[in-house]
């Protein structure tokens, strides 16, 4: 009897040496001068639905070096452990030390941005309502869980139809409307701005032009200000844009609407531009820049808008969200187009239900 407690204390003397040899590479390596709960992330970006269009976004603002975190949240368990650790495989080679996800929201804690891009697509025959009250059905469950955990947080709603989604996010969320952003005709813009520098012969950033308005088919170009280097093109040729203009440049406007729909049947989805477009848009945020971008903000009470829709303006982004919108100067013609795209937002949002 006595023989066995001898050796069952050498059996444990043992574990508890081994356990401390293992423990002793951390020990003797690691010299600890702080223990305690670990500081919360300053720059956390938070990105809801791992789709397409979610990890371009994810994707791009990690290899913007925008972030310290990166949260991702999804339905699709599996689906998200896949990409989350598909991220972490590459940290080798990224800025952002910690990347989590999880289905619950707890995980987006803290957020300094939320990027929503969550929502099911349509339907064949479907109406556009039909699609938007079930992706309204979606939001009330994802905003009032981010706002929960992020309460100081802006959002960026990237989700189709965008507009009426920032709307119905607005509305869900409580949060003032600077803090709540479409990405809006950021995207119609940069291809707009591609085709027509591809024209020219020059860089996209080089050409200055601007789309406002809806996002997608009832965008609207503003010919009045497109620019290269101050020069005035409608100034060159006072048709540019119109119907009658013999040089055909109005063409670019419908390449720029039709674009979508043809990457959408070439590969099944649009995903690298819009996702490039959010990390522009988050740089200026995250940064404080105060640079200007066509993104989708309440515009009640501006061009004699009186309903409560959210449009692509020109705003000036910095760490409070919208801090302030640009007055442009636009042609009649311009603001007819942009109250039009107002009314038929608001028809589409006055019957929506449970917001
Ligand atoms: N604003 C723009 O310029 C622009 C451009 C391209 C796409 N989009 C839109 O972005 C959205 C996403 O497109 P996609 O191609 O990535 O679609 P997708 O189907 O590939 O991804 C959508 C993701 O949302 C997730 N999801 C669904 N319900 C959810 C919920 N309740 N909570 C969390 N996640 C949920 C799905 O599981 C899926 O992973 C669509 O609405 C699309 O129309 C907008």
């Amino acid at each position: 009897m006595l023989i066995s407690w001898w050796h069952f204390y050498l059996a444990t003397q043992s574990i508890y040496r081994q356990v401390l040899d293992m423990a002793s590479v951390l020990h003797k390596l690691i010299t600890p001068l702080f223990s305690g709960p670990a500081e919360p992330p300053r720059n956390k970006v938070s990105v809801i639905g791992v789709g397409q269009v979610g990890m371009a976004c994810a994707v791009s603002i990690l290899l913007r070096e925008l972030t310290d975190e990166l949260a991702l949240v999804d339905v699709m368990e599996d689906k998200l452990k896949g990409e989350m650790m598909d991220l972490q495989h590459g940290s080798l080679f990224i800025k952002t030390p910690k990347i989590i996800s999880g289905k619950d929201y707890s995980v987006t804690a803290n957020s300094r941005i939320v990027v929503v891009t969550a929502g099911v697509r349509q339907q064949e025959g479907e109406s556009r309502l039909n699609l938007v009250q079930r992706n309204v059905n979606i939001f009330r469950h994802i905003i009032p869980q981010i706002v929960r955990y992020s309460p100081n947080c802006i959002l960026i709603v990237v989700s189709n139809p965008v507009d009426i989604l920032t709307y119905v996010t607005w509305k869900l969320s409580g949060l003032p409307k600077h803090r709540v952003i479409g990405s809006g005709t950021n995207l119609d813009s940069a291809r707009f701005r591609y085709l027509m520098a591809e024209r020219l012969g020059i860089h996209s950033s080089s050409f200055n032009g601007w789309i406002l308005g809806e996002h997608g088919d009832s965008s609207v170009p503003i010919w009045s200000g497109a620019n290269v280097a101050g020069v005035s093109l409608q100034k060159l040729n006072p048709d540019i844009g119109k119907d009658k203009d013999k040089e055909g440049w109005k063409e670019t406007h419908k390449m720029v609407v039709d674009s979508a729909y043809e990457v959408i049947k070439l590969k099944g989805y649009t995903n690298w531009a819009i996702g490039l477009s959010v990390a522009d848009l988050t740089e200026s945020l995250m940064r404080n820049m105060s640079r200007v971008h066509p993104v989708s903000t309440m515009v009640k009470g501006m061009y004699g808008i009186s309903d409560e829709v959210y449009l692509s303006l020109p705003c000036v982004l910095n760490n409070s969200g919208v801090g302030s919108v640009v007055n442009m100067t636009l042609t009649q013609d311009e603001v007819s187009q942009l109250k039009k795209s107002a009314g038929t937002l608001w028809n589409i949002q006055r019957d929506l239900k449970n917001l």
